[in-house]
């Protein structure tokens, strides 16, 4: 078993290993004491899962209950948030007791928000089943939903007492979700580890992916650890999203995915930052390689013009300047503060 150390406040381990979710009951065990556990999870997780990490929690001897909702970023909102109080309290929860995440990144950001939330805040462990949430949303604390106005904008910060990655459950996974989450992998190689992109280059990912989960989540852990309050360090785990979230508001956040907008954002970020000088030449042709080979999109048709745009409206608040994040080559990033008003100019193929 490969274990991650996670040292916020309060810190956990991140547990990765072949077949994990079976010992659910005794994990949880040595972190809790609670004796009431209540699963969170989605329609398809639950009815792959669901019986497995219940039965391992009653062997283990706590009273469990399982609440589903439907699977989808759309029920990623406050209806399904207080749906999941009214199951709590009629199960009776205490302060005490637990809740746990099973599912992928939407199931952990709400149950994470409802375990912050019932009774001003109760403990949760996170069973992360897509590899986006794996490699990404199990180190950082956040939790959340989306409102109409905007993703993400109402949430809390709760890190979870334990993190369980069985690496097995990505085989029921949807391939468009693998390669979405592949995007997210593609840009820790890049930002930080270019041998970790040499190793994508060379293997079949999924092969080894149990490795590579855990140099990911090693990677994320390294760099929240030395910047928790999210100012310096941390950013550069934006690589590829700043023009990536531009491109995901253009198609309305439906019909192109985070990881396929990241992976577009990352390539034209360092095509830019080459014809700038700034980034060792043919990273970008590389970078794409390796996306396509992960089967994700590498260009789109909406202009750099329309992407600055979109990008200025987004970043108006922050005093006319975007912190993009570099590669000075494959594996070393930085960040150059960018007038809003050139971003245009430096995104634009000559
Ligand atoms: N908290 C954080 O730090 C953080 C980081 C990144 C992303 N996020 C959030 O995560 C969400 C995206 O995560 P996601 O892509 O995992 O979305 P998701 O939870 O909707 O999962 C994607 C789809 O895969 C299904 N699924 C998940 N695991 C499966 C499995 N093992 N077998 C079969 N089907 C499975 C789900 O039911 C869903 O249909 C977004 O809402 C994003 O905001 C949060
Ligand atoms: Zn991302």
């Amino acid at each position: 078993m490969k274990t991650v150390r996670v040292n916020t406040n309060t810190p956990y381990d991140i547990l990765i290993e072949r077949g994990l979710i079976e010992k659910t009951g005794e994990l949880v065990k040595g972190v809790s004491n609670a004796s009431k556990v209540c699963v969170i999870t989605d329609s398809n997780v639950g009815a792959f899962y669901g019986e497995t990490v219940v039965n391992s929690l009653k062997a283990a001897g706590f009273d469990t209950a399982m609440f589903t909702f439907e699977a989808g970023e759309k029920n990623k909102r406050l209806d399904t948030i207080s749906a999941m109080y009214s199951f709590m309290a009629d199960f009776n929860m205490s302060r005490k007791d637990l809740v746990v995440a099973l599912g992928g990144g939407v199931t952990g950001d709400m149950a994470g928000f409802a375990a912050a939330t019932y009774m001003r805040g109760i403990n949760f462990a996170q069973i992360p089943t897509s590899l986006l949430a794996q490699v990404d949303s199990s180190v950082g604390g956040k939790t959340g939903v989306d409102i109409e106005q905007g993703k993400n904008l109402v949430g809390a910060f709760l890190q979870p007492v334990l993190v369980i990655i069985d690496p097995n459950t990505l085989e029921t996974l949807p391939d468009a979700f693998l390669s979405d989450g592949m995007g997210e992998v593609i840009k820790y190689g890049c930002i930080k580890d270019a041998k970790l992109f040499e190793t994508l280059e060379q293997n079949n990912a999924y092969t080894i992916i149990e490795d590579i989960i855990f140099k990911c989540v090693s990677i994320k852990r390294d760099v929240v650890e030395r910047d928790e309050k999210e100012s310096g360090e941390r950013m550069l785990l934006n690589f590829g999203h700043t023009l990536g979230h531009s491109l995901e508001k253009i198609y309305n956040f439906d019909g192109l995915s985070h990881g396929q907008a990241v992976s577009i954002g990352m390539v034209m970020i360092a095509a830019a930052g080459e014809r700038a000088g700034l980034t060792e030449q043919g990273a970008s042709e590389r970078i794409k390689t390796l996306c396509e080979k992960y089967g994700l999109p590498t260009s789109d048709k909406a202009s750099a013009e329309e992407i600055a745009r979109v990008c200025q409206s987004d970043k108006k608040a922050s005093g006319g300047y975007v912190n993009l994040v570099l590669l000075k080559k494959i594996g070393e990033s930085f960040i150059k503060k960018t007038e809003l008003g050139k971003l245009e100019e430096f995104i634009r193929k000559a």
